[in-house]
């Protein structure tokens, strides 16, 4: 049987020499990738809309501005943007081989699906779909047009993409939107017979510490709530939280230990990259017994 990703008929993947590109790459998950990236000898290109944190991030990765890892402003909602920004690489670099399509953001707190507002879902889909969605139909042309072995990383959350945290509403259909995006590029890229391949990463492993829970930072004027949000709840809040209904303090993953295990699962080309996967599969198989039985399938329960 022909594996669905036929990676025996390609060239590894090397991160040693490879020039990447990272959205959302100034703060986070991104910047964790950023740092072990160029920990493995890759020439990066961060790509963020905040200006301030992209060139902090540059100084830290790169105080000695060796070329290492370059800032490029960038709004991934925005297809001039994300083009002068392909532009930028290929007139720097003349290639990218490792494109992470991971800049994201929450929606605003949450709550009743009823009360989010159209520029909440305008808002975290604008960024979370389109955006991704427009990185690949702006890079991946251009990978396949230069014929070398590249890879698509594109980040979404066990929260949509396994199952649903109900209260997380619109973010939980954008993510599931992206899975369902990578897997249609997957199966496009492996028809077509390229040598660029994609994966779905689901980062995991514990709570992630990142700015996402202060993600209304980056939110436009012109996309803002009508009524007062719910707001959205600090990372130390969520940690009291959850300890409070555990009666256990959460694990917390680090950011570069899971960088460093995104980059292993996509030198092996692996399609899912995530943690505790026997926990997803597990309740991946409930959700398709319930569909199966025409129920509702269960929610996402935090540890998976
Ligand atoms: N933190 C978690 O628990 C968690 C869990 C699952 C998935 N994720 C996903 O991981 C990815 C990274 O998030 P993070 O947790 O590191 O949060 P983060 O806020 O630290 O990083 C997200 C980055 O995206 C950038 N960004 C936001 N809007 C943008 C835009 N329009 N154009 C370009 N850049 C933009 C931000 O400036 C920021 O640097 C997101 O896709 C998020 O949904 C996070």
């Amino acid at each position: 049987m022909t594996s669905s990703t036929d990676l025996a008929m390609l060239e590894p993947l090397r991160i040693d020499g490879a020039v990447a590109v990272v959205t959302g790459g100034a703060s986070g998950i991104g910047r964790a990738l950023t740092r072990a990236l160029i920990g493995g000898g890759a020439r990066v290109v961060i790509a963020d809309i905040e200006s301030e944190a992209l060139a902090t991030t540059v100084e830290e990765l790169d105080p000695g501005h060796a070329g290492a890892v370059v800032g490029h402003r960038t709004d991934v909602t925005d297809e001039e943007s994300v083009s002068a920004l392909a532009d930028a690489v290929w007139d720097r670099f003349g290639r990218c081989d490792l494109l992470f399509l991971n800049a994201g953001v929450t929606s605003g707190g949450g709550g009743w699906i009823w009360d989010q507002e159209p520029n909440d879902w305008r808002w975290c889909f604008g960024v979370n779909v389109f955006g991704t969605a427009i990185g690949v139909s702006t890079f991946v042309p251009r990978m396949l047009a230069d014929g070398h072995r590249g890879h698509v990383v594109v980040t979404s959350s066990k929260d949509g993409g396994v199952a649903p945290v109900p209260h997380a509403s619109v973010y939980a259909a954008s993510k599931a939107a992206l899975s369902g995006l990578t897997e249609s590029l997957q199966h496009q890229l492996v028809e077509t017979g390229s040598a660029v391949r994609a994966s779905v990463f689901y980062p995991s492993g514990g709570l992630l510490d990142t700015g996402l829970y202060s993600a209304a930072r980056n939110r436009p004027t012109h996309l803002a709530r009508v009524a007062p949000g719910r707001g959205s709840m600090s990372f130390t809040q969520l940690v009291e939280r959850v300890t409070e209904a555990t009666g256990a303090p959460p694990p917390i993953a680090d950011l570069d230990d899971l960088a460093a295990f995104v980059l292993a699962g996509v030198e092996r080309g692996d399609f899912v990259i995530a943690r505790d996967l026997d926990v997803s599969a597990d309740v991946l198989h409930e959700r398709a017994d319930a569909i199966g039985r025409a129920e509702l399938p269960p929610r996402n329960r935090l540890k998976m």
